[in-house]
């Protein structure tokens, strides 16, 4: 459980902080109508899908479905649990959460994944200082030396050492008194094959603390001083650590690239260093994967909609690889992609140190777009003549097949077209075949594939149209709200989800935290849900409201009564002359019933 905070402080902080200006600090967003509308920082658009309500204090996506309140914001932008994020706002906006003093009782309470956070900061503390203060240390601190790495850098990314032995840092945890099985859970100590206990997984290695966005460290890279293998050690995927979502130098680079629109993605802990130390601060560092949708999405967020991208590569084979697998990453995610290939034998780290960085300054200017790099590699390798350009076009194809953006994709074409003297036309009939060839997904590589209710489709249609307009209603013009409670009119809907948002609405309750009540992904899908129907434009007035639940009662009559009329007609059928009798009885009475409800409800109109 995380620590315990009372409701109405989350009220007084919603109520406190304007979501407007929340989001605005990580989206352009500009002035539409009632709502402000900017570009969705959770899917790649060109044209703002993404609405935020002043009025309702919340946002909507329309172009992904992803919706919330401010609190929902917070936890998907910065990858914050739900007290994470109240915490970030109270401490924001001055308001104060109760604090006491942590009980053994209380420490138990916290939650296992902050105590995952804390185990961490320890283990990086405990590396750092015998980095810099222990006799054991020193092998190390020679090491970064002899490869001319200064301790100011060091201490920039927090760079330790764990010293040789099998139970330096396993000692350390239980002084702390802090829990070895999470120690084991977040990778810090293995446990024993055979029998009991727990070992140091880093052992006489340099370490390099991962931290997310906010400086919370979630893993560690850990390099060994010698030739041995393997190379590197890194912490295992957790709870708090996802190779897909995290880039190496992110906490220390976001500044230095929100203020030069810019950022080096690099493959290495010590090109990122190097980087850093030669004065190009932002540079950061994939983890030993390809780029994901997920990286693209950070990178847009820290360099912006006119940022830009250099993928630093230390090979043409390489840089040719990645640029094939993120043309379509990149494309959607609007950062201007750059592909800068090393001189043959060179990573950014050895090139820094032997030509400077004024040097890789240059080659960043010269670097090429994704996709010219792409068809200029392509014509180099294959040669102009005629076997070349088909081979060419051939490479060509699935690239360009995943360009969605037609503009682009056309520009492209055409350079190919004049490049290679193909004609447009044949161009675009390779890139179709191609296209109808591959299986969906497959076109687009590294697309995430969607759960179902992460699929934006579903949640606008959710339930039927006048269930959906009822619980909008519901949320945008709550002078309705007793008519619904007196009709029961919650209670008819069929669909549970929007019988769960109708409810919360009735009861003026906010829906719980992800994680406090049941699954995530359904809460997720309410959450969404329900701000795309508060945010949804609709004038309301008591009237037309009226009209619409006037519609649905009816509506539900005539479904209830639906039985009845499958019986007439077999009666009839049959011949069942008296059993015809008997059900057009029934059929009649339930008209009257249904009209003095109908009456019912426009009468209950003048009563309010
Ligand atoms: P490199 O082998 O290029 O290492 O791996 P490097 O970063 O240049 O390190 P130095 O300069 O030789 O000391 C690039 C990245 O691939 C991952 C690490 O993230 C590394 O920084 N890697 C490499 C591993 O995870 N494990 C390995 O065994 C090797
Ligand atoms: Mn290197």
């Amino acid at each position: 459980m995380a620590p315990f905070i009372p409701e109405e402080k989350i009220t007084e902080i919603r109520d406190t902080c304007n979501i407007v200006d929340i989001v605005g600090e990580s989206v352009v967003l500009k002035k539409a109508g009632q709502n402000y509308v900017g570009l969705c920082p959770f899917h790649t658009e060109k044209t703002p899908s993404f609405t935020v309500s002043d009025h309702k204090q919340m946002y909507y996506c329309f172009g992904c479905g992803e919706g919330g309140n401010v609190f929902s914001f917070l936890m998907k932008h910065q990858g914050l649990s739900f007290p994470e994020a109240v915490k970030q706002l109270a401490e924001r906006y001055g308001i104060q959460l109760p604090r006491r003093e942590m009980s053994p009782e209380q420490k138990r309470r916290l939650s296992e994944r902050e105590q995952m956070f804390q185990l961490n900061r320890l283990a990086m503390e405990f590396f750092r200082h015998v980095l810099r203060k222990d006799k054991i240390g020193a092998v190390a601190r020679d090491y970064l030396k002899k490869r001319g790495f200064s301790a100011d850098t060091a201490t920039a990314f927090n760079i330790g050492y764990a010293p040789p032995g099998w139970d330096h840092l396993l000692g350390y945890v239980k002084h702390k008194r802090m829990p070895v099985p999470l120690a084991e859970r977040v990778g810090l100590v293995v446990r024993r094959q055979s029998g009991q206990g727990h070992y140091d997984r880093f052992r006489g290695r340099i370490i390099f603390p991962i931290c997310d966005s906010g400086g919370r460290v979630i893993a560690f890279g850990g390099r060994v001083l010698n030739d041995d293998l393997p190379k590197y050690l890194n912490s295992p995927e957790s709870e708090i650590y996802s190779k897909s979502r995290s880039l190496y130098g992110l906490d220390v680079a976001r500044h230095h690239c929100r203020s030069s629109e810019q950022v080096y993605i690099v493959e290495g802990y010590f090109d990122v260093i190097a980087l850093h130390q030669h004065g190009i601060r932002e540079a950061v560092a994939t983890l030993g994967t390809s780029l994901t949708r997920e990286h693209v999405r950070m990178v847009q967020g820290l360099v912006g909609e006119n940022g830009r991208a250099y993928l630093v590569f230390d090979s043409d084979e390489a840089g040719i690889k990645a640029a094939r697998r993120s043309v379509a990453l990149f494309e959607k995610g609007f950062v201007d992609a750059r592909v800068l290939v090393l001189p043959p034998g060179h990573d950014p780290d050895s090139f820094l140190f032997k030509h400077g960085a004024d040097k890789l300054r240059e080659l960043a200017a010269a670097a090429k777009g994704l996709m010219t790099f792409l068809i200029d590699s392509a014509v180099s390798r294959h040669g102009l003549n005629m076997e070349g350009r088909i081979r060419v076009l051939e490479e060509m194809a699935a690239s360009l097949a995943a360009l969605t953006d037609p503009g682009a994709r056309s520009i492209y074409i055409k350079y190919l077209a004049e490049t290679v003297d193909i004609d447009e036309a044949a161009i675009l009939e390779k890139i179709n075949q191609v296209a109808g060839r591959s299986k969906p997904g497959e076109a687009r590589e590294g697309v995430r594939r969607q759960s179902p209710a992460e699929q934006p489709g579903l949640a606008l249609s959710q339930g039927s149209p006048i269930e959906r307009q009822l619980v909008a209603m519901m949320l945008q013009f709550p002078e309705i709200l007793p008519e619904m409670r007196k009709q029961k009119i919650v209670a008819m809907l069929d669909d549970p989800v929007l019988r769960g948002i109708g409810q919360d609405a009735l009861d003026g309750r906010e829906h719980p935290a992800p994680g406090e009540s049941g699954d995530a992904s359904e809460y997720d899908f309410h959450r969404r849900l329900k701000a795309q129907l508060s945010i949804q434009q609709e004038d309301w007035d008591y009237r037309g409201c009226m009209r619409i639940i006037r519609h649905f009662v009816s509506t539900k009559r005539r479904q209830a009564s639906a039985p009845l009329d499958a019986q007439i007609k077999q009666a009839e059928k049959d011949r069942d002359d008296e059993r015809l009798q008997q059900l057009l009885k029934e059929k009649q009475e339930q008209v009257i019933r249904v009209r003095n409800q109908q009456g019912a409800v426009g009468i209950s109109k003048e009563v309010d």
